[in-house]
């Protein structure tokens, strides 16, 4: 079995895994607790919020747990908007984010506020000066996805936090695909709001987090009791907690080696597709990509046809075309990015992780021409 879906999600790191089942055990206590079960908890959770904080260079007091990228891109955008509302109501995002935060924008537009989507070129790539050019005296937030989730495509993420630094506005990042594979550097990038997510990056599901730099004026999404300084309320999850501490520290660690094995992997798998199947195109910016993930279109074939059929030999990899009522819907990303909708319907993404080898590379190389071309052969039909 072949696993080339990393960016759906991640296995639990072994040395995660270790790190956070006595929680489940004898470390039981809830941390608000002030006798020995809670003492027990309370050190390991604000250790785990100093390495959070220190992959992605913020104070530890600036990291907000949550239970996924989901809900701190949704506590990012509207907690913004309902603590500055009386500042303005305009919001700036692009066409390619997340649904997490392209449905957060949604709801707060009808809900009376100004949304502003960002067209994106051909690689993908944000216009900085269509950026700077939508910014009023209204704007209270830039919403800019650090790594795109289907292509890879790395957005320009200093360049717009400098142009949120000039005109005073926060500037919120979803970097769920970034923090652990590339450097991430809040303090550096004058980002406001950042979010990450633990199943990306080796730690389980229902774990997450969402940076809120000091002085970020920003209304809680969840209400009940005083915890993470009653920015989210609710008894903390501290085994997950302590698996996204232990996941931040391996990947400070290792992900300066494990990026460079990842790009020679994924720029041979490109590589060799190109070669083998010459009608393939490649998504994205050719450099500003994460070094994980591979989009590629194969004109004449489905997305769904070459999923089920890699997966029939073993190959698990998905498309950013999403099914709905029986009919395959075109990726927004790409049609964002100008790709043909007849060509975006064949694109499937690959993305590698820490198991991924060149014996994975090699048995796609084997079993995907010829997938492509009897499912091309079937579309002549
Ligand atoms: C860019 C991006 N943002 C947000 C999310 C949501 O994260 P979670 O699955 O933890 O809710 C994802 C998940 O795929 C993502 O890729």
């Amino acid at each position: 079995m072949i696993y080339m879906d990393y960016n759906a999600t991640t296995p639990v790191h072994p040395e995660v895994l270790e790190a956070f089942l006595p929680f489940y055990r004898e470390g039981f206590g809830n941390p608000s607790s002030i006798h020995w079960a809670g003492r027990r908890v309370k050190g390991v959770v604000e250790d785990a919020r100093a390495k959070v904080a220190e992959l992605v260079n913020c104070d530890p007091s600036e990291v907000v747990f949550t239970s996924c990228g989901t809900e701190a891109d949704n506590m990012a955008i509207k907690g913004v908007a309902s603590a500055l509302r009386a500042k303005g109501n305009h919001i700036i995002t692009t066409r390619v984010e997340h649904p997490a935060v392209i449905n957060s924008c949604l709801y707060l537009e009808q809900a009376g506020y100004d949304v502003t989507r960002l067209d994106v070129d051909r690689a993908g790539m944000p216009d900085l000066d269509a950026l700077e050019g939508a910014v009023t005296s209204r704007t209270i937030l830039i919403s800019a996805m650090y790594a795109n989730n289907e292509t890879g495509v790395i957005f320009p993420v200093k360049e717009i936090g400098d142009i949120a630094a000039r005109h005073r506005v926060y500037f919120h990042c979803d970097a769920v695909q970034a923090a652990g594979r590339i450097p991430v550097d809040c303090r550096e990038l004058n980002i406001h709001l950042l979010a990450l997510s633990g199943h990306k990056l080796y730690a389980p599901k229902g774990i997450g987090a969402l940076i809120v730099r000091k002085g970020v004026k920003l209304h809680p999404l969840i209400h009940g009791g005083s915890q993470e300084r009653n920015r989210r309320a609710g008894t903390e999850n501290v085994a997950g907690i302590v698996a996204l501490g232990k996941a931040c520290e391996l990947a400070k660690a290792t992900s300066a080696s494990e990026s460079g094995r990842l790009e020679r992997l994924r720029d041979r798998l490109e590589r060799c597709i190109l070669e083998k199947i010459p009608t393939a195109r490649i998504n994205g910016h050719p450099a500003k990509r994460l070094p994980n993930t591979a989009n590629i279109s194969f004109p004449d074939t489905e997305a769904d046809s070459l999923l089920v059929s890699l997966d029939l030999e073993g190959v698990a990899v998905s498309s950013g075309a999403a099914c709905s009522s029986g009919a395959l819907k075109t990726s927004h990303v790409l049609a964002a990015m100008g790709v043909d909708p007849l060509v975006a319907k064949g694109s499937v993404r690959f993305s590698l992780g820490r198991e991924s080898t060149e014996a994975d590379v090699d048995y796609v190389l084997e079993v995907l021409p010829g997938i492509v071309e009897r499912l091309r052969k079937n579309s002549e039909k």
